[in-house]
């Protein structure tokens, strides 16, 4: 069976990829990604985030983003939609804007309620705030924070929550999949969402893992746990794991699939964890070559389009 098949029967509600626009020209690529046995979901990897979407004020471009949704959409596969608010990717005249607390909160509403509307129906879930920790806890001293103040994350999810009502709406980090200082912190950002009247979903773990040093089980499942006791789901939605040198040794590469199968069972093991999607899923589009200096081979398949141990593993596995 194929990964997406294999996943739904075991209970999830998807396996999924993001995809991001270069591959699209690749057929190889692009009939492994819109197969919809193989990925029940997909999230484009860049096409949706700020400076795509509105790269200057009130001008809207929705030819990237579009590329990608419509293919997920014509092979049947669900969307998750990433990202609303991002102090990475954020277009200069959004993060260098001399702003006071009511033109920056107009340039929120604007920004969301707009792309909000035109994927409208069409996103299981909206990753509405993204990456607002530092790795100490504290709040990211980013222009949205620094005007604004914690309450910029209530104030999106109401916006996002405004403009469609269907979406599932998801504050998504990383290195919140175990316990520490910035999990606890972003337990209070879920909790202050809730007291503020504002509706949050869920909570995606990005889970951009290294081989040999992925959490245990029990500290995935316990760390999915703390945020489904606030009555939210979870999934795990930027799944690699990398090598820290490469080309990886054939024990690297189990030592890799050990690790995935780890973190997919952990999810299986949470009823309210619906799904997991890999941050691409070929070597040859990887983001982790490029941001983790002399890492690389995190994805399932080689960059010439074969299944590695990694594959074979999980599908085992489910
Ligand atoms: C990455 C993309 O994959 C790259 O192509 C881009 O250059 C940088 O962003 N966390 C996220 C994703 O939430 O949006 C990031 O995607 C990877 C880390």
């Amino acid at each position: 069976g194929q990964l997406n098949s294999l996943a739904k029967a075991a209970g999830l509600l998807y396996f999924g990829t993001a995809v991001d626009n270069p591959s699209l020209t690749n057929t190889a690529y692009t009939a492994v990604a819109f197969n919809l046995s193989e990925f029940g979901q997909i999230t484009p990897a860049n096409g949706q985030k700020w400076d795509s979407i509105e790269p200057s004020n009130g001008v809207y471009s929705y030819t990237q983003g579009d590329a990608v949704t419509s293919k997920a959409q014509s092979a049947g596969q669900i969307l998750r939609c990433h990202n609303l608010v991002w102090y990475n990717q954020l277009p200069s005249w959004v993060s260098s804007g001399s702003w006071t607390t009511t033109t920056l909160e107009s340039v929120l509403t604007s920004h969301i309620t707009n792309e909000v509307l035109h994927y409208k129906g069409q996103c299981y879930a909206w990753d509405v705030v993204n990456e607002a920790l530092s790795d100490t806890g504290t709040y990211r001293a980013d222009v949205f924070y620094n005007i604004l103040g914690t309450g910029y994350i209530p104030f999106a999810f109401k916006a996002a929550a405004a403009a469609d009502p269907a979406a599932k709406l998801y504050y998504n980090d990383y290195n919140i999949e175990y316990a520490g200082a910035k999990l606890t912190a972003a337990v209070s950002i879920v909790k202050n969402i809730q007291s503020s009247g504002g509706r949050i979903d869920g909570v995606g773990l990005q889970g951009h893992f290294i081989v040999g040093s992925t959490p245990s089980k029990a500290s995935l499942v316990a760390a999915l746990q703390t945020f489904t006791a606030l009555g939210v789901e979870v999934a795990y939605t930027e799944l690699d794991v990398r090598h820290s040198s490469v080309p990886a040794s054939a024990a690297a590469q189990q030592q890799q699939a050990a690790d995935y199968v780890t973190v997919v069972s952990a999810c299986l093991a949470v009823a309210k964890c619906v799904g997991v999607t890999v941050w691409d899923f070929d070597d040859q589009y990887s983001w982790v070559p490029s941001t983790f200096s002399g890492s690389g081979e995190a994805d399932l398949w080689s960059s010439n389009l074969v299944k590695k141990p990694a594959y074979t593993s999980i599908a085992s596995f489910l």
